[in-house]
């Protein structure tokens, strides 16, 4: 309940109104908490590839294979992100990567199945809410 109430003021304190010529437009801030996706890639996988992603995590230097900047595997996939292998790699459904090297993720796993759409508007890819999360904040990551 203190939460709730706590919440509701800071976000209150957030929102600015704004009176324009034709009406009255409320403004917000964007909500600093993280989202689900981006808490669980730092819980789970920034020790690794880094806070921002980048594969600079504290115990890279420390691996044999470096783990790739995750920011760019759509840029490394002409351009597309490879919904599907990237949610398999990190579920590890592919059993592609050593498996000394990425470990799994059993709580990712938890959870309903969600349907999650294709960027390229090709339909969805269905997986566990958490996997979900996870994989379409390294999706909102991507750049050039
Ligand atoms: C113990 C270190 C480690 C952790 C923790 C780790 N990774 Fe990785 N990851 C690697 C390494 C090393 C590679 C490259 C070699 C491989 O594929 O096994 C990799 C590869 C990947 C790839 C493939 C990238 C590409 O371009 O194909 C994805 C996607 C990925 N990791 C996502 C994640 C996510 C998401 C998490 C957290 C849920 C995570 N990793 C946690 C070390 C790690």
């Amino acid at each position: 309940m203190t939460i709730t109430v706590k919440r509701s003021a800071r976000h209150a304190a957030r929102c600015a109104l704004i009176l324009g010529l034709g009406g009255l437009l409320v403004a917000c801030a964007p909500e600093p908490i993280p989202s689900p996706g981006a808490s669980a890639f730092q819980d789970y996988c920034a020790i690794c590839h880094g806070t921002r992603a980048l594969g600079d995590g504290p115990v890279a230097p420390d691996l044999k294979v470096p783990p790739p900047d995750l920011t760019l595997i759509a840029s490394r996939n002409g351009g597309v992100f490879p919904l599907r292998a990237v949610a398999d790699t990190v579920y590890g459904y592919s059993g592609k990567h050593d498996a000394d090297l990425m470990p799994e993720f059993s709580p990712l796993l938890d959870g309903p199945d969600v349907a999650v759409p294709k960027s390229d508007g090709s339909g969805d890819e269905v997986m566990p809410v958490r996997l979900a999360e996870v994989v379409t904040y390294l999706e909102s990551l991507q750049r050039e």
